[in-house]
């Protein structure tokens, strides 16, 4: 199952969600359990951020990119939050996927598929007829083919340089290499 030729045309788009709801779940939906929300706590956050060997963020500032996302989507089983990811849209032309993030016991049942679903869908449902817009995303070592489901496509390439990041540290004034 190629996740790209659901999302690529509008014409098949109602085929997706069908599709989804078959066979994964999304917002409202319940398959094997798996409710999905568009909020999620800074300790739940923080909790899948460590889960990944990702270091917590600041709590502050984890509220202040959960609250400044355009879209953010969460999996729970029961009380327990299981996944997330999230969308950081400037409204027009750049978007970014992060912290795509799924427990460990609960990788490989469709949750990581359905959460972009629900981000690709939400970002298509939101731009307007003629607009483009750049979508990216930094792959972890190893997960490159999961996102190549949906279509993205590693850097660099022909006409594409590589992706390039840094972190930019407050105190002391500092960048380095993430
Ligand atoms: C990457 C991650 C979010 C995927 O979530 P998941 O719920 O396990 O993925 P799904 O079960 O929805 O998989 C969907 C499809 O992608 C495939 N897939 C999943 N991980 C893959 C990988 N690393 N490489 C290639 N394909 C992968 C699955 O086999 C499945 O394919 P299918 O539909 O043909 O059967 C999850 O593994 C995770 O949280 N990893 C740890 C954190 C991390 O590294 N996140 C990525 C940051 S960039």
């Amino acid at each position: 199952m190629n996740y790209a030729d659901y999302i690529n045309f509008t014409s098949i788009f109602v085929e997706c969600k069908l599709y989804k709801q078959a066979h994964i779940g999304g917002i409202g939906d319940c398959y094997m359990g798996i409710i999905y929300t568009n909020t999620i706590s800074v300790d739940d956050y923080n909790a899948l951020r460590l889960t990944a060997g990702w270091p917590a963020i600041n709590p502050e500032q984890a509220k202040a990119g959960l609250s400044g996302s355009a879209f953010v989507v969460a999996a729970k089983d029961g009380g327990k939050t299981v996944g997330t990811g999230r969308l950081v849209w400037d409204g027009g032309c750049a978007a970014l996927i992060k912290d795509m993030l799924v427990l460990p016991e609960y990788q490989g049942m469709g949750i990581g598929a359905s959460m972009m679903e629900q981000i690709l869908t939400f970002l298509k449902d939101n731009i307007k007829p003629g607009w483009e817009v750049a979508v990216d995303l930094m792959a972890a070592i190893g997960k490159e083919g999961f996102y190549e489901k949906f279509g993205f496509a590693a850097r660099p390439r022909e006409n594409r340089g590589a992706g390039m990041d840094m972190l930019l540290c407050y105190n002391p004034m500092t960048i380095s290499p993430l």
